[in-house]
């Protein structure tokens, strides 16, 4: 077993693996299993390292709600006084739900409908990240028709390659989101003609599970040379929202601590009036949280063995989604020789698998860990095969809340209906 796990609050004891002062093996004996578990302690450290990196700057750090959703992880961010960044109406229920300040809250996403805009005008909140031409004048017809003014940003993509997985970069030309760097001069003079539109910053989000600051710096540069031009033309922005994307250590990736990562960006905004917001998720919950699974079967096969677990790729997604790499450690030592094994979950699909050659000391019944599994883990989770989703849980020192109920069968098919006869 790896010592030096990627969660921080995550060790071995004679009781097996603890996360924080609880071991997992009392978790799934109250809970079962699959369930995630987080560590209030990991999620306070990360947060609190943007606060240190952002000390003595008027910024915010808005967590990304799609990151983790459960109203237990944000009522810990909102309590550290997190504002948040969201993507839907449900998204904003949650955090108001959670003792959220609404005044806190930035909207992104491409496919805002007219139902979110009056919720999310209705709420007060902060900004507003439009994301087209089509938007802007949506967003002004119902601020109009609720006699109120929207507060906006532009998301301006600023053809930056981020150099991570394909599926999750999205500050290039040639994807879906923001408005084309070349288009915002315009976009922003529209903005100022509408009546019902107050101009207030401007955002960039140019991918996720970013390792190396370059690209965010020249980013940065190209979003300030806007700024100011913008300012030439007698438009002067409140705030600069340069979104999230830092990524994490999965296996042995080496991403910079948060104050190396922000370095280059907050130098170039050094002595600058503008108020600063970031949008991190994966940074803050995914090396607070892990998935405890035990093993159902073990099948020792003529080319492979396959350890078969309870949890499967509908609990976790990223594996089959992205090849993605997530750590799995055995929560007790045995003393069965280690073999190589393919994790797999019981969905019937090849691509349900949660991990690739692991090498595990492992019997049928045992309990594994999936590590780095807080972010983009449970709010990615599916019930295909009409498998309830897994519960969760916060353990806070010595103590676990259960902040997730296991979801029960019936809940699944309590919205369906048969057919009437006849
Ligand atoms: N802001 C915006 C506008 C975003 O689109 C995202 C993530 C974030 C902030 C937060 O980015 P983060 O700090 O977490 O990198 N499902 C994928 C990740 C998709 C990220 C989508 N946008 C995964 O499991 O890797």
């Amino acid at each position: 077993m790896n010592s030096d796990f990627v969660i921080p609050t995550l060790h071995e004891s004679t009781r097996g693996l603890q996360l924080e002062q609880v071991s997992l093996s009392a978790i799934a004996d109250c809970f079962g299993s699959p369930t995630y578990v987080y560590s209030e302690a990991a999620l306070r450290q990360a947060f609190q390292a943007y606060e240190q990196a952002l000390a003595g700057r008027e910024a915010s750090i808005c967590y990304a709600v799609k990151a983790n959703s459960n109203l237990g992880v944000l009522s810990v961010f909102a309590r550290l006084g997190a504002g948040f960044d969201i993507v839907s109406g449900g998204e904003l229920s949650r955090v108001i739900a959670a003792g959220g300040d609404p005044a806190k809250v930035v909207f992104s996403g491409v496919g805002k409908s007219v139902a979110e805009m009056r919720q999310a005008l209705a709420c007060g909140i902060r900004c507003f990240n439009v994301e087209s031409e089509a938007e802007l004048e949506r967003l002004d017809a119902v601020a109009g028709e609720m006699r109120l003014v929207a507060p906006i940003a532009l998301r301006v993509n600023p053809d930056v390659d981020p150099k991570t997985h394909p599926y999750i970069s999205t500050g290039l030309r040639s994807n879906k989101f923001g408005v084309a760097f070349d288009e915002a001069m315009r976009l922003y003079e529209l903005a100022a003609a509408l009546p019902h539109i107050r101009i207030s910053g401007i955002a960039c989000h140019i991918g996720s599970q970013l390792l190396d600051p370059a690209p965010m710096e020249e980013a940065t540069r190209k979003i300030l040379a806007l700024v100011d031009r913008l300012k030439g033309w007698g438009i002067a922005l409140e705030h600069i929202d340069l979104g999230g994307g830092l990524g994490i250590r999965y296996r042995d990736e080496q991403p910079p601590p948060v104050a190396e990562y922000l370095a280059p960006m907050l130098s170039l905004l050094n002595g600058r009036s503008e108020k600063i917001c970031f949008e991190p998720g994966r940074s803050l919950i995914g090396n607070a949280g892990l998935l405890l699974t035990r093993v159902e079967y073990l099948k020792h096969g003529t080319e492979k063995n396959f350890a078969v677990v309870d949890a499967a790729m509908n609990d976790l997604a990223r594996p089959a989604l992205y090849d993605a790499y997530h750590e799995v450690v055995e929560v007790d030592r045995r003393a069965v020789p280690a073999l190589h094994y393919e994790v797999v979950g019981p969905i019937c699909e090849s691509g349900d698998f949660l991990a690739h050659d692991r090498k595990l000391s492992i019997e049928q019944g045992d309990l594994l860990a999936i590590l780095s599994a807080g972010a983009y883990g449970m709010t990615m989770s599916s019930n295909y095969n009409t498998r309830p989703r897994a519960a969760e849980v916060m353990v806070v020192g010595e103590r676990m809340h259960l902040i997730r109920e296991r979801e029960s069968v019936e809940s699944l098919y309590a919205l369906e209906s048969r057919l009437p006869q006849g």
